[in-house]
């Protein structure tokens, strides 16, 4: 009859907590936190899911199971007062070959899989393979596109359908690669290169973060990955083509193949003419186009950008990119996302307190505060806006 009453009491205590559970799970939500790796969406991220999952199954077995059999004995085998000394047991050989062998056959069920796992993501990937160099930086990603000499930064760019594979290493410390819905992390070493490949299976913008300590911003070395169908994939690389530099200074490098559609990505950059946005744009792309007018908050932003020595630490080309940078490229820093390696949103806001007090918004960055006035940055904002 004891008995009895404390196992309702004890049912009483595990309804009461039990909704308060299904409540701290359900604001585990994949909206409030995007940096999941149990929504995989590329080949590589499902192996790594599968075999959590098969860990996961064997793991919540045996837990039912053994805390199934515990909880059973205490009920049932409880003692009472007066009761009589246990009978003991030393050793029982048949018990102990079972609950030998059984965890060995289950280890062996997830050992398997991994294997296989680890195999699979460390090969070489076959077939059309899109190559992409990553550099890692205190505090910012690099990324290369050597096919088609293409440089950009912090917001990755590839085509859904087709393996990309990453050739790693960092200019710096150790740093991991790590896009959580694609693949798993991969430290980045100086001198030695490592790689990861992935297939991504569906188009959008995903968070990536860097997931080595590298020091006080390691927090705030973000990146995007920007999944786009191969149409738009190869629409944005012919427009980054031509992200060269100035007509007058150079011609369009001769590998550069992709460029058909960038005459009309040009065009269209012209027509808006909105104030203080795409002036800029078309006087850095190719010669077909007729100049623009120049929007006067551009042409100052352009001498400031000279003047307050922006231009030794970031490159405004995509095209034949200097290499060894201290900061990331800006060639198409207007249409990206975020800024500050994934830190703000690119908004003329965000992007003119950088511009004033970098070290504000994230403290320790190695770009100094360079005592640029609200006026200034106006003028900055317009220039680099216009940088898409
Ligand atoms: Cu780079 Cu942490």
């Amino acid at each position: 009859m004891h008995l009895r009453i404390r196992a309702v009491r004890l049912l009483r205590r595990v309804a009461f907590v039990l909704p308060l559970l299904v409540l701290v799970a359900s604001a585990c939500s994949p909206e409030h936190y995007p940096q999941t790796a149990l929504r995989p969406i590329s080949d590589y991220g499902r192996i790594g899911d599968d075999i959590q999952t098969t860990t996961f199954k064997w793991a919540l077995g045996v837990f039912v199971l053994v805390e199934g059999a515990l909880v059973y004995a205490i009920f049932r085998f409880r003692g009472k007062p007066n009761d009589p000394e246990p009978q003991q047991i030393h050793g029982n050989t048949t018990i102990e070959i079972i609950w030998t062998v059984i965890p060995a056959l289950i280890l062996a069920a997830i050992a398997v899989p991994t294997v296989r796992g680890i195999f699979e993501t460390n090969a070489t990937p076959k077939g059309d393979v899109l190559k992409i160099e990553v550099v890692g930086h205190q505090w910012w990603w690099e990324f290369r596109y050597p096919d088609v000499n293409v440089t950009t930064a912090n917001e990755v760019h590839i085509p859904v359908g087709q393996t990309v594979s990453f050739h790693m290493s960092t200019a710096d410390v150790v740093h991991s690669f790590w896009p959580p819905r694609f693949a798993g992390k991969r430290d980045v070493f100086p001198n030695r290169e490592t790689r990861l490949w992935f297939k991504a299976e569906q188009a959008g913008e995903y968070p990536g973060q860097c997931a080595e300590f590298c020091g006080i911003e390691h927090g705030r070395m973000a990146f995007r990955v920007k999944a786009q169908t191969p149409e738009e994939f190869q629409a944005w690389i012919a427009h980054m083509q031509t992200l060269g530099a100035k007509p007058q200074a150079a011609a369009p490098p001769a590998d550069s193949v992709q460029t058909v559609s960038a005459g009309a990505k040009v065009q269209a950059a012209q027509e808006p003419a909105k104030p203080g946005a795409k002036p800029g744009a078309a006087k850095d792309s190719g010669s077909a186009a007729p100049p623009a007018p120049v929007d006067p908050a551009y042409a100052a932003g352009e001498k400031l950008f000279m003047a307050k020595g922006c231009v030794g630490c970031h490159s405004l080309t995509a095209v034949n990119a200097p290499k060894g940078m201290i900061g990331p490229n800006l060639a198409n820093v207007g249409a990206r996302s975020y800024i500050g390696a994934g830190s703000f949103q690119n908004t003329d806001e965000n992007l003119s307190r950088w511009i004033q007090n970098p070290q504000a918004l994230k403290k320790g960055v190695l770009m100094p505060n360079l005592g640029v006035t609200p006026d200034e940055a106006k003028s900055l904002v317009a220039f680099l806006r216009a940088h898409q």
